[in-house]
């Protein structure tokens, strides 16, 4: 593995492996090797981020390196230098690069053109750091993901949505997907992941019976904060004491956080389930690092 780029570029080998090393890493904790020692890895970020920078500068520490944030404004990247640019510049400098942005097409760019090492810390079609984290969340608390049902209620189009699709795809596990009528997976894209084992509705009540996970995100990602109107759309979306009264028993709950309460999800069912979630967002440490030893020279 030389990048992590998407959840679409992964085989479930490969996910398998880093879940497996991820666990390991969060057991030894305190005890890691030293696999990025005298590196400096580079955070290039144009959208906000809590947990992603915070634990992929630990992870980096953890590890042995050094982590060096670069804010869209603090480099020329802000100014209109092209990515492949300062893909150019910084391959001949640090060791890897960790990139949150807009365009995919930006995290190929930057990968094809700096030859270091490059993880996907989020973009509008894919975040597969947060769907390794989910899926380890997924391991400790139900033993797995095999037989179990996994609802998504929410965007349908978003970049974690999409991810799940394709973590459903290649782990094989049943996905349903509620989203409202104008916020549905692209047609083309449900033909392209050709997966019997994904469904799509707009009853969340449908996608959420049964289901051992019930996961949501945000309605207006990042960058869609004045779409007022999409979020209008929502209405009867949240995921609340009512829609999982039918949820299957010992069902948890996940949100990739920052959470809306009162939005996507109420303020009583993240308390509830806050323990579920938090220990998603710290698995976020512990997958990366997985991700970091995978693909660190
Ligand atoms: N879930 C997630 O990626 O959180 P941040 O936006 O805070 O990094
Ligand atoms: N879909 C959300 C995920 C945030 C972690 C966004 O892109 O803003």
């Amino acid at each position: 593995m030389n990048h992590l780029l998407s959840i679409e570029q992964l085989s479930a080998k490969e996910i398998v492996s880093l879940l497996e090393s991820a666990a390991h890493l969060k057991r030894q904790r305190g005890r890691d090797g030293k696999p990025l020692d005298g590196q400096t890895w580079a955070l290039i970020f144009t959208k906000s981020s809590t947990r992603t920078r915070v634990s992929f500068e630990v992870g980096i520490r953890e590890l042995g390196g050094f982590p060096m944030f670069l804010s869209k404004n603090d480099i020329q990247l802000g100014r209109g230098e092209p990515i492949k640019d300062t893909a150019r510049v910084l391959g001949r400098m640090v060791h890897g690069t960790i990139i949150r942005t807009f365009a995919q097409q930006d995290v190929v760019d930057f990968s094809e053109y700096s030859g270091i090492p490059t993880i996907n810390a989020l973009t509008d079609d894919e975040h597969p750091c947060q769907i390794l984290a989910d899926l380890l969340t997924i391991n400790e608390k139900l033993g797995g993901w095999e037989g179990k049902k996994i609802a998504f209620i929410g965007d349908g189009f978003s970049n974690m949505t999409r991810s799940w699709m394709w973590a459903a795809k290649r782990l094989g596990f049943e996905l349903a997907i509620a989203s409202p009528v104008t916020c549905q997976p692209p047609a083309e894209f449900l033909t392209e992941l050709n997966a019997p084992n994904v469904t799509v509705t707009t009853d969340p009540a449908t996608a959420a019976k049964n289901a051992d996970v019930i996961n949501t995100d945000v309605w207006l990602s990042m960058g869609q904060e004045d779409q007022k109107d999409k979020e209008l759309e929502f209405a009867g979306f949240q995921v609340n004491a009512g829609l999982l009264a039918a949820a299957a028993p010992g069902h948890i709950v996940l949100h990739c956080l920052p959470a809306y309460r009162g939005k996507e999800i109420s303020e009583e069912v993240l308390e509830l389930h806050a323990n579920t979630i938090f220990q998603q967002a710290e698995n976020r440490l512990h997958a990366q690092k997985a991700v970091l030893v995978a693909i660190a020279r």
